[in-house]
């Protein structure tokens, strides 16, 4: 069944109030929901009370305290005719946590019991209508063994708890702040707490808690830092306060996303809460920064503003990702934050925009909800909102976002509610700038410049690809921040905001006795593709002098990319292979010698672009020659860079370990050396990452060194991957890199390591971080994955169809790699269509998998 955007109507029944009683046990826990209901005088009337279940039975309807019978089910729905205004019900079930393998609803992890309710989980709990614009006060009430679950958790706070003579233990919960049900959890078990405090600026102390299991609590440092400093942003940057006495995290080891935001009690997947020097990498730690800012500004974004419908999902989710890019760049540094924001934006969601699956950010259909948890709703959500504050400006925006707090706090709002909010608040017409929310697709802007007299003439002209349901496309607003460059001074004359609103638009700048080079989107300044036929001289030239960092990075990806794309095109001679080649290495060679940048900098400019990204310029494309390609060239600037290369390794060994910028710097390009000289010099490389791997303090220089050894065919390899699965058997998360590290490797047998890991004693299907080690790692392996017998295809959807029946929320996440073969060269394609025939033919498909393949069929 479709779900369509504009058959919304708002609920006919609302629930000021319910109670929740949880007699707790793994297999067997009864709930008994009550629920205050009122009919809404906003809405058409009906007599039918629907309350959403799946897979629930009810034991017992009760009507205003009488036994009831005059009810029945529509699918899983429980529905019930009421005569008056104003009722009580109250239905009983019993659910078995320890059978829900879905890890939605309420589930077992290890011996604890918690709960994932966004979207549609809470309807697995308790009949209810389970849609984010019916807001209730929750009281939960929760008993259970006292030995198995020493800690009892819900939202808001605790209101009374107590001991029985038989060994069970209860706690009350209240949370004062209406919600919907999306946003309910409970967590029971043996957990530790790590504690600190936050006294708001008005000055409310607020108790924060992290809860691990036993073992864990030395981990929790970084995210405990990271919450109270996202606390003090919020305040300081969006003027936002926390609203409660206490805020809980739980960190839980099979999750099935990445955190979730409920109110006053976020649940976390443990990766993005455990840290150390010895077992987390510096990016584990800036996700770790990143997923707790996120979470805790949803409590703003999210849960005081909520979403009408999930078409509106990007309204929390595109804001809360630009807040916790904000913070993160804030944080650390800004301009390598922006950098990693555009390389995820690339090579995540701009695939999702150019194949079968492409939506808008506020999507107009879907079948299954969380198959709309993507880059698009995300990522390309935060790129929009982010193009306000470059038209409005920072103080301007925030004029606007204080004014969407206070008009819509307590309710649950569109994205139409946020867009006019910023107009009014920020004073900006964004009529067609809203064009943004409704089509899908990333814009191409095509460039050129023509220098004629003292005259530079930029012309824009700007195309919006057709995508599944809309062949035809309107012209979007985008704001490109632009500067021309003199070339005899190596400076511009100021930036400019260029807004291109037509289909073609030109610009005229006078004063040039020589051609000016163009800097376009510099800071990415919105989410397009800019085609711009600049050479390589002016592509270096921005290499060396723009003063915009990601300006200059983008001048390296150009560099390589042009040279990349016509390699793999086969349009290149012998010379003009040198003389590309030499044009990237002279580049290189620079930004190794710049001593004014930073090592972080410094490393992002030297990150060749990645094969997808590659991948998406050339239609038809072989794969494998993307592959080979940017092998080539990895190994040509590892020969012809070598003394360069090995200076950098030793010169960044060198500096110890610490959480400084500088020694996060030096970890970074001391890999990054590696990855060049193992693309040159096997041997020599194997050695040094040997070297790197035995005398590593922390696990970013452990990882680096092994995923360099993992890649090469040496007696290295094999040593170093047992000592590292020795010395961290029973820690998950490093298992997990484990497996990562060799279903992502440049090793030619690749695919035969992973058939083997799937069988390996530490592989389950039922933790999805194990399963998406493996098979995302692997299915974002071009060189595995596409390999030209298919073998690979068949390996994910093997994995698709044995992971269905026990996760399908996961399994669906595996579809969409194959979803890419129009984008293939003819011979994959076929094979990458008939995994997804053989998938679409089985009959009993969960919703998820079966939306995913058709689209990708379809498309
Ligand atoms: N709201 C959560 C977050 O972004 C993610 C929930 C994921 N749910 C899902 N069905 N995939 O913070
Ligand atoms: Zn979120």
């Amino acid at each position: 069944p479709v779900i369509n955007r504009a058959d919304y109507r708002p609920p006919a029944w609302l629930v000021p109030e319910i109670a929740l009683d949880f007699a707790l046990s793994l297999d067997a826990t009864r709930v008994k929901s009550t629920l205050k209901v009122e009919r809404n005088a906003a809405a058409d009337g009906s007599a039918t009370l629907r309350l959403n279940g799946d897979g629930l039975v009810a034991q017992e309807v009760l009507v205003d305290g009488q036994a009831h019978n005059d009810w029945r089910m529509e699918g899983g729905d429980l529905l019930i005719d009421l005569p008056g205004d104003a009722h009580e019900i109250s239905v009983e079930t019993v659910i078995n946590p320890a059978a829900n393998t879905q890890l939605s609803g309420l589930y077992a992890s290890n011996g604890m019991l918690c709960t994932q309710c966004e979207a549609e989980g809470f309807r697995r709990i308790a009949f209810f209508p389970d849609r984010p614009d019916v807001l209730s006060v929750y009281s939960v009430r929760m008993a259970g063994d006292k030995s198995a679950f020493p800690v009892l958790l819900s939202n808001g706070n605790p209101v009374a708890a107590g001991e029985a003579a038989d060994g069970t233990h209860l706690a009350e919960w209240h949370d004062p702040w209406p919600k919907p049900s999306y946003l309910f959890a409970l967590v029971a078990g043996d957990l530790v707490a790590t504690r600190d405090q936050f006294v708001t600026r008005s000055g409310r102390t607020v108790d924060l808690a992290i809860y691990v299991r036993a073992g864990d609590e030395a981990r929790t440092g970084h995210a405990m830092r990271s919450l109270i400093a996202s606390m003090k942003w919020d305040e300081e940057v969006y003027g936002r306060e926390y609203d409660l006495d206490l805020f809980n995290i739980v960190a839980v080891a099979d999750f099935n996303a990445g955190a979730m935001e409920n109110k006053g009690l976020n649940i976390f997947n443990t990766r993005y809460i455990l840290a150390d020097p010895e077992t987390a990498t510096d990016a584990d730690y800036d996700a770790i920064e990143g997923v707790v800012a996120h979470e805790y500004f949803h409590n703003w974004s999210g849960n005081r503003v909520t979403c009408r419908d999930w078409f509106q999902l990007s309204l929390k989710e595109g804001f809360t990702v630009l807040r916790d890019q904000q913070f993160s760049a804030d944080m650390g540094s800004a301009p390598v934050k922006r950098i990693e924001d555009v390389r995820i934006l690339r090579a995540a969601q701009f695939p999702e925009d150019s194949g079968p699956l492409a939506h808008p950010i506020r999507p107009d259909s879907y079948q299954e909800i969380s198959n709309f948890y993507t880059a698009t709703v995300y990522n390309k959500g935060a790129e929009v909102i982010r193009m306000m504050t470059v038209l409005a400006g920072l103080d301007r925006f925030r004029k606007g976002t204080d004014l969407y707090f206070e008009r819509h706090d307590g309710e649950a709002a569109t994205c139409e509610d946020f867009v006019k909010a910023i107009e009014d608040g920020a004073g900006l017409d964004l009529a067609q700038f809203r064009r943004w929310y409704a089509q899908a697709g990333t814009p191409r802007v095509d460039v050129s410049l023509v220098h004629e007299g003292e005259t530079a003439t930029l012309t824009l002209r700007q195309t919006v690809p057709p995508t599944p349901g809309q062949p035809e496309k309107l012209p979007m607003v985008i704001p490109l921040r632009t500067a021309l460059f003199d070339r005899a001074t190596g400076k511009h004359r100021g930036e400019e905001l260029l807004v291109l609103t037509e289909a073609e638009q030109s610009w005229a700048f006078d004063g040039f006795a020589q051609a000016p080079v163009l800097s376009i989107n510099r800071g990415f300044s919105a989410p397009v593709a800019i085609r711009s036929p600049s050479s390589n001289e002016d592509l270096v030239f921005l290499a060396e002098h723009d003063d915009d960092p990601f300006a200059r990075y983008e001048a390296m990806q150009q560099l390589v990319v042009q040279h990349l794309v016509a390699a793999v095109e086969g349009q290149l001679s012998d010379a003009e292979r040198d003389a590309g080649r030499r044009a990237i290495g002279d580049a290189i060679a620079a930004v190794l010698a710049d001593p004014a940048l930073d090592d972080l900098m410094r490393g992002e400019l030297l990150i060749l672009p990645g094969e997808s990204y590659l991948a998406e310029q050339i239609p038809a494309v072989d794969p494998s020659r993307v592959h080979d390609e940017r092998e080539a060239l990895k190994g040509w600037l590892g020969t012809t860079l070598g003394a360069a290369w090995r200076d950098l390794h030793d010169r960044c060994s060198a500096v110890p370990y610490s959480l400084s910028a500088e020694a996060r710097g030096a970890r970074k390009l001391k890999t990054l050396a590696l990855v060049f000289l193992a693309a040159a010099d096997a041997g020599e490389a194997a050695r040094r990452a040997k070297a790197q791997y035995d005398a590593a303090d922390n696990m970013t220089d452990r990882q680096g060194a092994l995923m360099v050894l993992c890649g090469l065919e040496t007696p290295e390899r094999a040593t170093a991957l047992a000592d590292f699965h020795d010395r961290f058997a029973g820690n998950m998360l490093v298992i997990d890199k484990w497996f990562s590290l060799q279903a992502g490797s440049l090793h030619p047998h690749a695919i035969d390591h992973v058939k083997a890991l799937a069988e390996h004693a530490d592989f389950t299907l039922t933790n999805p971080n194990r399963v998406r080690a493996l098979y995302i790692t692997f299915a974002a392996n071009a060189g595995a994955f596409h390999a030209a017998d298919g073998e690979g295809y068949k390996l994910l959807a093997d994995l698709i169809l044995q992971l269905d029946p026990i996760n399908g929320n996961v399994a669906a996440r595996c579809v969409p790699p194959l979803g890419r073969w129009r984008k293939v060269e003819p011979g994959r394609a076929k094979l990458m269509r008939e995994q997804l025939e053989r998938i679409a033919a089985v009959p009993d498909l969960s919703r998820d998998v079966r939306e995913q393949v058709t689209r990708s069929l379809e498309g």
